[in-house]
């Protein structure tokens, strides 16, 4: 696309009119009070947004950089600037979260009544035994218990760590180990298009692995009612557990700095990192950008369609909106049940203002949409909405434009979010009432982020040139520690490479020569994204080397796709004679089934390969740039001469 045809989407008069940071010189200004006086900007809204039981005297502290601290010597509770505090203020009576099931019908929770069964799940948890710095795992599907849960972790000081209900038993056992959790929250069973699906089995299955000694207690929230079986003396119903307790409690009162939460993403080795976050730094942050980015107001409906498994519904979901007081939809269900039209129904019924979610959920609908009338969003009354929003991965022009038109009526902005589990919140985006946005670019920095692109020896390059994505300053709700492994913390994030001096993102990026808006380019590590899912290649290389009796050799790359971004394709050498046909596939199933054990459904090779070996160099390199075009199903132009075993290349061409 050549300059000329570059469209400019800038906010309307009346968006910019309305907005919290409204036009571009209201934007300029706070990030020129950042450049001014960086600390002195985040304790001014550090102040503003949140409340301090001690307040803070200092700011950011870099003596052991790149472990930094933030607002240390204050003291707050997250649980309490989220409820409490917004019903001391008059809003206990208001709407903080319209919970829809997978069914269709609805709950509500006010602000009042959030806040009471966030305390007395606290209250049980502190019966268990259960106190300041101990860890909680969380496996449960979306729900107002799986947000109180968290609430009620953030009372007593306790360290959260929520597992998404995909991910298998395996997977659950190694973050339980690893977190060395006293208790584990779940459900009996979740729902999902219509489907009871197991949670409470996958628990029990996780402890019998084995190394989860820690945990003295499951506590089940019934969501079916279908029988499961408990282990007395460890598992309570949650019914139970709040049972006679006080619908009040003290909250514990924290430093800055007391881990709010980890939160186990997917890195370039095989071993997930657990990403360890503030309390002060990261709920600032999550009101801040709540505020700025998505411009939420006490009349607003917001939805972010995340999982509370994710980051996204850790700082969208259970703390941003809260801390502001918000109305927000907790929806358990899938966008495709009972039809493709289930994200506009609910946007039509509960008037829904804001509306966060996927690339990949909008390709999906588009493509269904197209074909169906009845899920098309035209037969929606959607109205309500003012701002949308986009997340996870980037998102192609041609899918901006049918979400501006067809969901935002042509009326609404659309916030391009760039940011990672690791950063906490919004990192590059749009604020709706200020920046002009261009499809598929993030376009600039939130006011104080110090983003900027550089090449490998960490010289900044110039706009118009691609390079590697970094940030120059810390920021107060960036990533603390890998939990347990403060060595590969420094290694992954402020590599020697920059000196220690850069914070590495790990995508690739390049800045628009006139504007300086930036557009990500992709990870530069060995990290997939599918469906706004992060993946490690050798986590699943892993899980497909560990069917023992199957595989002698697997290597997993990425390719793109129309709908996911990119989709998982996976090499394998079998430890038996090549198969094809119909044994090929029923080999591939299996291999399919066995990650899906090992890992998750979500991890599953779209793509499965055989050959009798895997192309590698003479010195016995795998060539995985000749993978990445075999599975793009490019022909081959590499230079394939030194390949140890050429023939190899004509069995990789047949995908099962
Ligand atoms: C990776 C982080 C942020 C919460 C959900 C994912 C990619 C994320 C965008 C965007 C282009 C994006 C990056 C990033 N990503 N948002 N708006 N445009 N790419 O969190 O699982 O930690 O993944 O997602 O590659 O590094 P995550």
């Amino acid at each position: 696309m050549s300059e000329a045809e570059i469209k400019l989407y800038n906010p309307s008069a009346a968006v910019q009119a309305a907005a919290h940071v409204s036009g571009m010189a209201a934007y300029q200004a706070l990030c020129d009070e950042a450049e001014r006086d960086y600390e002195g900007y985040w304790a001014r809204l550090a102040r503003e947004l949140l409340s301090w039981k001690t307040p803070f005297t200092k700011v950011l502290n870099s003596d052991h950089a790149p472990f930094f601290k933030w607002f240390e010597d204050g003291t707050l509770n997250a649980s309490y600037n989220c409820l409490d505090r917004n019903v001391e203020r008059g809003l206990g009576d208001k709407t903080a979260i319209i919970f829809e099931a997978d069914g269709g019908e609805v709950t509500r929770a006010t602000y009042s009544e959030l806040l009471a069964r966030t305390s007395q799940i606290a209250n049980g948890l502190k019966g268990l035994g259960i106190t300041k710095g101990d860890r909680v795992v969380i496996y449960i599907s979306m729900s107002i218990d799986g947000v109180a849960a968290m609430q009620a972790c953030a009372r007593i000081g306790a360290t959260h760590s929520v597992v998404f209900g995909g991910f298998s038993a395996q997977s659950l056992r190694d973050r339980i180990e690893d977190t060395g959790a006293k208790a584990v929250i779940t459900a009996d069973f979740q729902v999902r298009g219509g489907k009871q699906l197991a949670l409470k089995s996958i628990v029990d299955e996780a402890i019998a692995l084995g190394g989860c000694d820690s945990v003295a207690n499951v506590v089940v929230v019934k969501r079916t009612g279908a029988p499961i079986s408990m282990t007395a003396g460890r598992d309570i119903w949650m019914d139970d557990l709040v049972a006679g307790q006080s619908t009040t409690c003290e909250p514990t009162w924290v430093e800055a700095e007391h881990p709010l939460f980890l939160l186990y993403t997917s890195g370039s080795t095989g071993k997930p990192k657990g990403v360890q976050h503030s309390t002060g730094g990261y709920l600032l942050h999550a009101a801040l950008t709540t505020k700025w980015t998505f411009d939420l107001k006490a009349d607003d409906v917001f939805w972010c369609t995340a999982d509370i498994g994710w980051v996204t519904g850790h700082t969208y979901i259970t703390y941003g909106p809260l801390a502001l007081g918000g109305t927000e939809i907790v929806f358990e269900g899938v966008p495709t049940y009972p039809d493709a039209g289930r994200f506009w129904k609910m946007i039509q019924d509960h008037k829904v203002s804001i509306f966060y979610t996927a690339p990949t959920a909008i390709r999906s609908l588009i493509k269904a949409a197209e074909a169906n009338d009845a899920v098309h969003p035209k037969s929606y009354d959607l109205s309500s909405l003012r701002l949308l929003g986009s997340v996870g991965e980037p998102i192609n022009p041609a899918a901006w434009e049918w979400y501006h038109q067809h969901i935002g009526g042509g009326r609404c902005p659309i916030v391009d979010t760039f940011w990672q589990t690791e950063t906490g919140g919004h990192m590059i985006t749009p604020l709706p009432g200020a920046t002009p946005l261009v499809p598929g670019s993030c376009t600039l920095p939130f006011p104080g982020i110090q983003a900027t692109v550089v090449d490998e020896t960490g010289k900044e390059v110039p706009w118009g040139q691609g390079g590697i994505l970094v940030v120059k300053k810390p920021w107060p709700s960036m990533i603390r520690n890998i939990w347990g492994d403060p060595e590969r913390f420094k290694k992954s994030y402020y590599p020697e490479d920059f000196k220690g001096q850069l914070y590495l993102a790990g995508d690739g990026a390049i800045r628009d020569a006139k504007t300086g808006y930036f557009t990500i380019t992709g990870r530069i590590d060995d990290v997939l994204n599918v469906s706004g899912h992060r993946m490690g290649t050798m986590e699943i290389e892993s899980a497909l080397v560990s069917c023992t009796e199957l595989v002698a050799e697997a290597a997993v790359v990425g390719r793109p796709d129309d709908t996911t971004g990119e989709a998982i394709c996976a090499f394998v050498v079998l430890k038996r004679p090549l198969p094809v046909g119909d044994e090929a596939k029923a080999i591939a199933k299996q291999l399919r089934d066995h990650v899906g054990k090992e890992i998750g459904p979500i991890a599953k090779p779209k793509d499965i390969r055989f050959g009798e070996n895997l192309p590698k160099t003479r010195s016995g390199k795998i060539m995985r740039r000749l993978l990445r075009s075999i599975a793009k199903g490019e022909s081959i132009t590499q230079d394939t001469s030194t390949l140890e075993n050429p023939a190899i290349l004509g069995q990789l061409g047949q995908n099962y």
